[in-house]
């Protein structure tokens, strides 16, 4: 995602995202290799 759209984003939906993933999209879900902590360490740097 481009970065002015994932401003307008809260933290709580990109982590949800990243872990369930977005149905009917292309977006998969990561949830078998990140746990939900290591996706909270990390979504800061999406944000950045
Ligand atoms: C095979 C690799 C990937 C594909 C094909 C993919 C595809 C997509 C697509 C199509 C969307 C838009 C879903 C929608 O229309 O709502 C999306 C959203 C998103 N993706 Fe991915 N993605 C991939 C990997 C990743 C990775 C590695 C990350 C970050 C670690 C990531 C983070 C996100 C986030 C945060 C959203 C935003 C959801 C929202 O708008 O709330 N994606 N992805």
């Amino acid at each position: 995602m481009r970065p002015a759209m994932l401003a307008k984003k809260n933290s709580y939906k990109l982590v949800d995202a990243i872990l369930n993933g977005r149905p009917g999209t292309a977006m998969p879900s990561f949830s078998e290799k990140l746990n939900k902590a290591d996706v909270q360490k990390n979504i800061l740097i999406l944000l950045m």
